[in-house]
């Protein structure tokens, strides 16, 4: 796995196999922070669902000045969590991601602030199964891309994930493509535009519509 400098300063990966960067390569911390954490708003208290967890930006984004979130990280690689062990991150979020960095050991760790994240390591389209239903206020939902993984954007998955969100929770994700728009609405989400950051396309918000 070969470590990239993004734009802003931060490290992506690239994956050889799939042939795609973990991160827009305008910046990895830009994105988890204007894409996934300020595109959906996140309050002290809050829980979190991180669907494909990776080096783990968009939850530890999230800690910064925060308190007492609960974060759950799907995640199949182990191996990649436990390069955020010697991850070279911008001065800016450093004190967010040490005490994070032997997550990998654990799989649980609570900094500082009683921010806890917890990790489920394994294939996410099934062990998002073992999650409660109406649990998360918030999800950030980052596979790889569809055209590379299609079957992480399928409507039985953003069914599931529905499932596990409180009504009027929100998601972020990157893609606008439409077909996976339509699958989010036929899964119960209103989608709106998310923020275009380092892309021209907008990203998606999807706000799980509440059952009358
Ligand atoms: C685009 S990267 C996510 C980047 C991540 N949010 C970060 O901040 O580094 C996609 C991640 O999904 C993981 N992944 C791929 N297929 C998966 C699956 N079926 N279940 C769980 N994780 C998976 C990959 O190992 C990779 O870490």
């Amino acid at each position: 796995m070969d470590y990239i400098k993004t734009d802003d300063g931060s490290f992506t990966l690239y994956d050889q196999s799939f042939q795609e960067h973990f991160h827009s390569l305008s910046g990895a911390l830009e994105e988890a922070l204007e894409k996934h954490v300020n595109a959906i708003g996140v309050i002290d208290g809050f829980r979190i669902l991180d669907f494909c967890f990776g080096l783990g930006y968009n939850s530890i984004a999230a800690t910064v000045n925060h308190n007492h979130l609960e974060i759950i990280g799907l995640e199949k690689n182990l191996e990649i969590v436990k390069l955020i062990r010697d991850l070279e991150v911008p001065t800016s979020i450093k004190p967010q991601f040490d005490p994070f960095r032997y997550i990998a050991e654990k799989l649980i760790i609570t900094d500082l602030n009683n921010n806890t994240i917890k990790l489920i390591i394994g294939d996410a389209l099934q062990t998002i199964d073992q999650l409660s239903a109406d649990y998360f206020d918030r999800v950030f939902f980052d596979p790889f891309s569809p055209r590379k993984q299609p079957e992480m954007w399928s409507l039985e998955i953003f069914r599931k994930v529905n499932d596990k969100m409180k009504s009027n929770g929100r998601l972020s994700t990157y893609s606008c493509t439409k077909w996976i728009r339509d699958n989010m609405m036929k899964a119960g989400f209103t989608v709106f535009d998310g923020p275009a950051v380092g892309r021209k396309s907008p990203a998606t918000i999807g706000v799980k519509t509440p059952k009358t």
